[in-house]
């Protein structure tokens, strides 16, 4: 079907399935063991009611923010995800393409399909085609080769990324069942993918990785803003303040890592909403964000924005950068649509007061 038929983000991850490999579509929709994080990412949403505020004039509504201390269209950027040439030949260069025309930031995998190199190189021409610097993150994971970790990280901060986002979900391997039996026959059966350096071979991350190491990032970093993808535990985010990063993510890594993991993710927000953690801090979230709904309800409980996964993978495999621009206008059409359904025009007027909780959530 056309991409202007698709009304949803789930309606365009489902038209993405219809023309992808089961290998491929388990790849991105994977979650560890029996998926239970996956499940919960979504359900954490429902269970959060948004309590609107009435007879405030809004006929002019600014979704702008800054992500990542960049300008950003919404408060929403791409997710650093793996192997966007699995879904598509053009890959993360779709990615590129369709955050670039609408104004988002974009996540670079440490093991996306296409290579830094390219990646920049379609980063400058879009820029230079479109008269304004798009902006960019680049996710490090630490390599047991140090060295190769140092090269990646240096050529993302010569060319230019706004910031880098240390992993730090995945210091060991995933535990995918559905993927562990798909292995051998996933790729090879099919088309031949050009896949990343691929996280599952067991030498790739380095489980020794801990807060020194942190220090030896932010000596190479000259520099730019560093902040920490995978933490969930409050004493985490405070220890990442207290050693001068930017900020964190709280992410399960969409459920593919430790299943079981809490999902009552927002409840850690709101935790966060602590006024003296956030000043000068920043705190993302990532993990089952489908609708515009559910980017405000992230944002009333601190989240300074919200990052998606696997919305732009199935996009782009789907559409290419069309598709990418799609979704981004979906969610743009939503967001918009909620700001003005609870009385706000601009992103930094939603609060915690504009939000409740279900009880179950808070045990
Ligand atoms: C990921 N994610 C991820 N994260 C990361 O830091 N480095 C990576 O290489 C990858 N690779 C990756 C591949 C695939 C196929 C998926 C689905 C996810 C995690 C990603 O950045 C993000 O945390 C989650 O995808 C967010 O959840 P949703 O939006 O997919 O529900």
């Amino acid at each position: 079907p056309p991409v202007e038929t698709m009304l949803g983000i789930e309606e365009l991850q489902e038209a993405a399935k219809t023309c992808m490999t089961p290998g491929a579509i388990d790849y991105y929709a994977a979650g560890a063991l029996d998926s239970y994080s996956v499940v919960n990412n979504r359900e954490s949403f429902r269970k959060c009611r948004l309590v609107p505020r009435v007879l405030r004039d809004v006929s002019a509504v600014r979704p702008q923010t800054k992500i990542f201390g960049v300008d950003s269209a919404l408060p929403i950027y791409v997710s650093p995800s793996s192997n966007a040439l699995l879904g598509h030949p053009d890959g993360e260069l779709n990615i590129t393409r369709g955050a670039s025309a609408t104004g988002i930031v974009q996540g670079i995998s440490a093991v996306a399909s296409y290579s830094l190199a390219d990646i920049l190189n379609e980063k400058d021409q879009m820029d230079e085609a479109s008269g304004r610097k798009m902006g960019m993150v680049y996710q490090v994971y630490f390599q047991r080769d140090r060295s190769k970790t140092e090269a990646q990280v240096r050529q993302a901060v010569e060319g230019g990324v706004n910031a880098l986002v240390l992993t730090v979900d995945s210091n060991v391997g995933d535990n995918r069942q559905s993927t562990e039996k798909l292995k051998g026959s996933r790729f090879s059966a099919e088309p031949g993918p050009r896949m990343g350096p691929i996280t599952e071979t067991p030498t790739f991350h380095d489980p020794s990785l801990n807060w020194d190491d942190i220090v030896w990032l932010q000596s190479l970093a000259q520099g730019l803003p560093i902040y920490l993808k995978g933490v969930c535990h409050i004493d985490d985010v405070r220890r990442a303040r207290d050693m001068g990063l930017a900020g964190c993510i709280l992410s399960n890594h969409g459920g593919r890592q430790l299943d079981q993991r809490v999902t009552r993710i927002l409840m850690r927000i709101e935790k966060l909403t602590d006024p003296q953690l956030l000043k000068d801090f920043e705190v993302y979230i990532d993990g089952g964000i489908r609708r515009g709904s559910d980017v405000l309800k992230a944002v009333a409980l601190g989240a300074r924005g919200v990052g998606l996964g696997r919305p732009f993978l199935f996009a782009q495999a789907a559409y290419g950068d069309k598709g990418v621009i799609r979704a981004v206008r979906i969610l743009e059409n939503e967001i918009v649509s909620a700001m003005r359904l609870l009385g706000l025009t601009s992103i930094d007027q939603v609060d915690p007061t504009m939000i409740e909780c279900l009880q179950e959530m808070w045990k």
